[in-house]
């Protein structure tokens, strides 16, 4: 099982949006995906058109002993399962103080019982106990950024949090990839921005960018996505070309892993 982690501690860099349609592409491939929306706000629960669910029913599921993801009742939307956020995360929260509370999805998902070849987590845009959860729980993590000042530090942010967790809590996390979303081509701002990056990180950044899409920019609350929408769009070729390089990726960091 691949496990994957969506984040960037900046807002709006196109995380939601990835999440969802990396997870619609695998499916379309034939991937069995469950996305796992760790987002408080819930937002890709919402555009996927599942209402606010039972407590029992939802994200909380993972953080209560007496529950297995088995026994939970997952969404099928765009192509792959959705294990939808609650309202109730930002009050369980308060609850999450201990430090073994950032295991409590790592634990649920080693229990056992689902069988999926990806999971991937939304993460809400802070370092908060629901993406540290996420971080330990996963092995790669994917950060999309826009080209834009605060996006970039919020990735290289990002990367430094990733650095720290695989130092103290999870040693199985790859270094992080990095995904430029909502490029404009005709703004020289992106290749400044990739180059910087790029000078940073190596080749951790994607050669795919996703551009900006007026299909992407649609949320079509009905648990469509654009590919069933819009499949010839800049925005459907995008996402395909970006999870093939990036599921190309995933499986180099691990059989280098597996070589060490
Ligand atoms: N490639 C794109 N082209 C056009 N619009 C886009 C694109 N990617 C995302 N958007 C739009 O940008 C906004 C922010 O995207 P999204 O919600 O995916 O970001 P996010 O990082 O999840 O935000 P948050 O930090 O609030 O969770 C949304 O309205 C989305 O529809
Ligand atoms: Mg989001």
């Amino acid at each position: 099982m691949i496990t994957l982690t969506i984040c960037n501690h900046k807002g709006g860099t196109g995380k939601t949006t990835t999440a969802i349609h990396v997870a619609a592409a695998l499916g379309l491939s034939g991937h069995r995906v469950l996305v796992i929306d760790l987002d408080p706000q819930g937002f890709l629960t919402r555009v996927m058109g599942i209402p606010e669910p039972p407590e029992e029913a939802s994200v909380l599921a993972l953080f209560n002993p007496s529950l297995s993801l088995q026994e939970v009742q997952r969404h099928r939307v765009g192509g792959f399962d959705l294990l939808p956020s609650s309202t109730g995360l930002t009050r369980v929260m308060r609850q999450l103080n201990r430090p073994t509370d950032v295991f409590w999805a790592k634990e649920a998902l080693a229990k056992g019982g689902v069988d999926y070849d990806v999971v991937i987590f939304d993460t809400a845009a802070a370092v908060t106990v629901y993406s540290l959860n996420a971080l330990v729980a996963s092995q790669h993590v994917l950060v999309p950024v826009t080209p834009e000042y605060q996006p970039v530090l919020g990735a290289e942010q990002t990367a430094q949090t990733v650095h720290l967790v695989r130092e103290k809590l999870n040693p199985t996390l790859h270094p992080p990839l990095f995904l430029f979303t909502q490029v404009d081509a005709r703004k020289r701002t992106h290749q400044l921005y990739r180059r910087y990056l790029s000078r940073r990180y190596g080749d951790r950044v994607l050669e795919t960018v996703i551009r900006t899409s007026a299909s992407l920019a649609q949320s079509f609350e009905d648990g469509s996505t654009v590919f069933t929408q819009d499949p010839y769009s800049r925005g459907a070729r995008d996402y395909a070309n970006a999870t093939d390089e990036l599921l190309r990726r995933m499986l180099q960091d691990r059989a280098a892993a597996v070589a060490v």
